[in-house]
């Protein structure tokens, strides 16, 4: 079997080559070629050594897949240090991505450059680890104490510039990577440059108190997870404790955390996000239709957050609206969301200007018989959407693509009207929009497989994570979320208090607890649902009572200042007496018996409805597979991605 890493000797430079498709990873063969390489390099008559990558990035980690499993010498730790203690200069040259165990190579080497375009990090966190080969120890030296914290416990990767500025990159190179590096080389050997080991610089000086208010923080910001407090461990060991020392610490809580359950959930969740981009029975290579515009129907929450989401990814898009007020309405509030990312320093206000300029507005939809793609988001009536799609069918152009944003309806009676139902499909994006992750791409009994294959490409385009749903009242993550909202009203009539449910769901690891989601989203859309469907359809009274007398006693939530709880102008939430009173009179009204409820049968309870709709949605093939159904709860329902999503907890929690 060849080597996927090369190594070449050119006018005294040696030049490690690594080329491990995708990303390449450093599994088990480059580990093992980087260290034959480095014995080739120590004998020769190179003066200086150069690490580079071939293909579309710079090592993007450890090689993931081998997690969990028995390793195989040699071990990452054991080459970063060879790197760093090798008696020649030894650079990297970082294009794409480094990250992680990428990045601690390159943090081992003595000197760094990178082309402009390059990101590095840490991300290990998001797995549920830390930098494990010495970056907890290196990055400090290199950057400061604040700036490693922050790099490692967020996981999010930087840009090649920010980089230099914290002293983690030394050079940018312009133009071909391999050429500019190894002038620089040249340039380093031509000015006696010598190995320059990061092990061996201080710590750079830091304010009391930066460990504890960290932990403090992290507390607060990443609730249950223990790898922030870990990495938080580790660098105060590089700031105290020798160098060696601190490894030992590095090592210590790493094989910790690697043996753990949050890392193997996170593990789980890593794969299950890319798996659930393809689509079983849909080759890899099924072609797909070109989107260059797209054209959006209604510009109300949900309108105006897809719009951004196309057109921060450079897509231009005509948003059509009922009448000229309307769409003054909706554009006004993209140009408030445009200010708001710009000031909250997400967006410069070059580019949040570039965006808003792709996005015009009509009031005629003779404007979209051009566009590739139309995603219509009126209200969530079905007359009123087979209306549109009825439209759309006469001035669509042939080919382009017909999606609905129903969060309920039927989307193969909505193809139906339509002349080609095999060009109609769902797209069901989550609020806000332009914001959350998640796609459901609906698929129609009809739709066609480029369709399919297309909207899961544009997905990824727009930086959504997408995930296939069947048709069926809901899709996958609305149809969970009845039953789970259910048993939470069954929960507070039988004795636990609205804050007690939704605290202990969220001590447990939710974003937010159900009733607050509730009082959220508003609890007249639910009691208007409810006044269309006969008793048979409503279900138990039990799972509807609380929230219909608190509806028809005004309180249909954040909005109105009043739903569980009561709202101040901050939308500062109170538990409320009085709703404790109405809970206790419909209980006795329905005959049940209120009794103590603990926080564990109240997680219980919850998560278990959530899977039992899960596995049915699995057996009727709704979700292809229950991974997907993992994707869809933490990025669309704020489920922890440490405890894997729903269906890999109940499996792991024997549920
Ligand atoms: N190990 C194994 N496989 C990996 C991998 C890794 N580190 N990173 C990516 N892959 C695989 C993916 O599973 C995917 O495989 P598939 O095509 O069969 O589904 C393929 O590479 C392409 O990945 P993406 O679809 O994610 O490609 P993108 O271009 O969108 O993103 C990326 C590329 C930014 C590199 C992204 O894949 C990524 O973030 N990877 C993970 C990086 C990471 O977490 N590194 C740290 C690992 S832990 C570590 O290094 C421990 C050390 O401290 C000791
Ligand atoms: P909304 O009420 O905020 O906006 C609907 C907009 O459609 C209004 O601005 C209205 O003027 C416009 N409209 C109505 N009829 C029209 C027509 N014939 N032509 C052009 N525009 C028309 O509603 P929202 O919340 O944006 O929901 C839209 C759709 O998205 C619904 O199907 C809803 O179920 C779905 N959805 C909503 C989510 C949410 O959290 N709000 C989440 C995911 C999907």
């Amino acid at each position: 079997m060849t080597s996927p890493v090369n190594y070449t000797l050119t006018d005294e430079i040696g030049v490690i080559t690594i080329d491990n498709p995708p990303v390449n990873a450093l599994s088990h063969a480059v580990r093992q070629g980087l260290m034959d390489a480095l014995d080739l390099a120590d004998k020769d008559d190179s003066r200086a050594i150069l690490i580079i990558c071939t293909g579309r990035t710079f090592i993007a980690g450890a090689d993931i897949s081998e997690f969990g499993k028995p390793m195989q010498q040699p071990m990452l730790p054991a080459i970063v240090n060879r790197i760093e203690a090798t008696a020649k200069p030894v650079v990297a040259a970082i294009h794409g991505t480094a990250l992680g165990g990428g990045f601690e190579v390159a943090l081992s080497t003595h000197y760094r450059c990178a082309v402009a375009s390059a990101r590095v990090g840490l991300p290990e966190v998001k797995l549920g680890l830390l930098p494990g080969a010495g970056g907890t120890q290196r990055t400090p030296r290199l950057a400061g104490i604040e700036a490693a914290l922050e790099l490692m416990t967020s996981g999010a990767p930087i840009a090649a510039a920010k980089a230099q500025v914290l002293g983690l990159v030394d050079k940018i190179i312009d133009g071909d990577l391999e050429e500019g590096a190894i002038a620089w080389v040249r340039e380093l050997l031509a000015a006696d440059a010598r190995p320059r080991r990061t092990s061996e610089q201080a710590v750079p000086e830091h304010e009391a108190g930066v460990f504890d208010g960290a932990r403090k923080l992290l507390g607060q910001k990443a609730r249950g997870q223990i790898a922030p407090q870990a990495i938080v461990d580790c660098v105060e060991a590089a700031a105290t404790l020798p160098f060696e020392d601190g490894l030992k610490v590095e090592r210590e809580n790493f094989l910790k955390l690697m043996s753990g359950d949050q890392s193997a959930a996170l593990r789980h969740f890593f794969f299950a996000e890319r798996q659930a981009a393809r689509v079983d029975g849909l080759a890899d290579d099924t072609p797909t239709r070109p989107i260059e515009s797209v054209g959006i129907i209604g510009g109300g929450t949900m309108g105006g957050g897809i719009a951004m989401s196309f057109a921060n990814a450079g897509i231009p898009v005509t948003l059509i609206e009922i009448n000229d007020d309307a769409l003054g309405r909706g554009l006004s509030i993209i140009d408030r969301n445009y200010a708001g990312s710009v000031k909250r320093g997400k967006l410069s206000d070059g580019k949040a200007v570039a965006c808003r300029a792709l996005i015009s507005g009509s009031t005629d939809y003779a404007s979209l018989a051009e566009v590739d793609l139309v995603i219509e988001a009126v209200f969530e009536d079905p007359d009123l959407k087979k209306n549109i799609f009825e439209k759309l069918d006469g001035v669509c152009k042939s080919g382009a693509i017909l999606a609905t944003n129903t969060s309920y309806q039927d989307v193969d009676a909505i193809a139906a009207v339509t002349s080609r139902p095999e060009d109609v499909v769902g797209m069901h994006f989550f609020s806000p929009a332009h914001i959350m992750k998640l796609l459901e791409v609906v698929r129609g009994n009809r739709t066609a497989d480029d369709v399919l294959a297309t909207c899961m490409q544009l997905a990824k385009r727009i930086r959504k994570v997408p995930v296939v749903s069947g048709v069926c009242y809901g899709f996958i993550g609305n149809r969970m979320l009845q039953p789970y909202g259910q048993q939470s009203q069954l929960l507070l009539l039988e004795g636990a208090t609205p804050e007690q449910v939704d605290g202990a769901m969220e001590n447990w690891g939710m974003a937010m607890g159900p009733l607050r989601v509730f009082d959220l989203a508003g609890l007249d859309v639910g009691y208007k649902a409810r006044q269309a469907l006969s008793d048979d359809e409503k279900g138990e009274p039990a799972t509807y009572r609380v929230p219909d007398l608190l509806v028809e006693a005004g309180r249909l939530g954040q909005k109105s200042g009043a739903g569980f709880y009561t709202y101040d102008d901050n939308r500062r939430l109170t538990p409320d007496p009085v709703v404790h009173e109405v809970i206790k009179n419909a209980a006795a009204e329905l005959n049940i018996e209120r009794r103590e409820i603990s926080d564990e049968e109240i997680v219980n309870r919850l998560i278990g409805a959530l899977v039992d709709e899960g596995r049915k949605i699995l057996e009727e093939g709704i979700a292809q597979r229950s991974g997907d159904i993992d994707v869809v709860y933490v990025y669309g329902y704020g489920f922890p991605a440490w405890r894997g999503g729903p269906m890999y907890y109940a499996d792991s929690a024997s549920l």
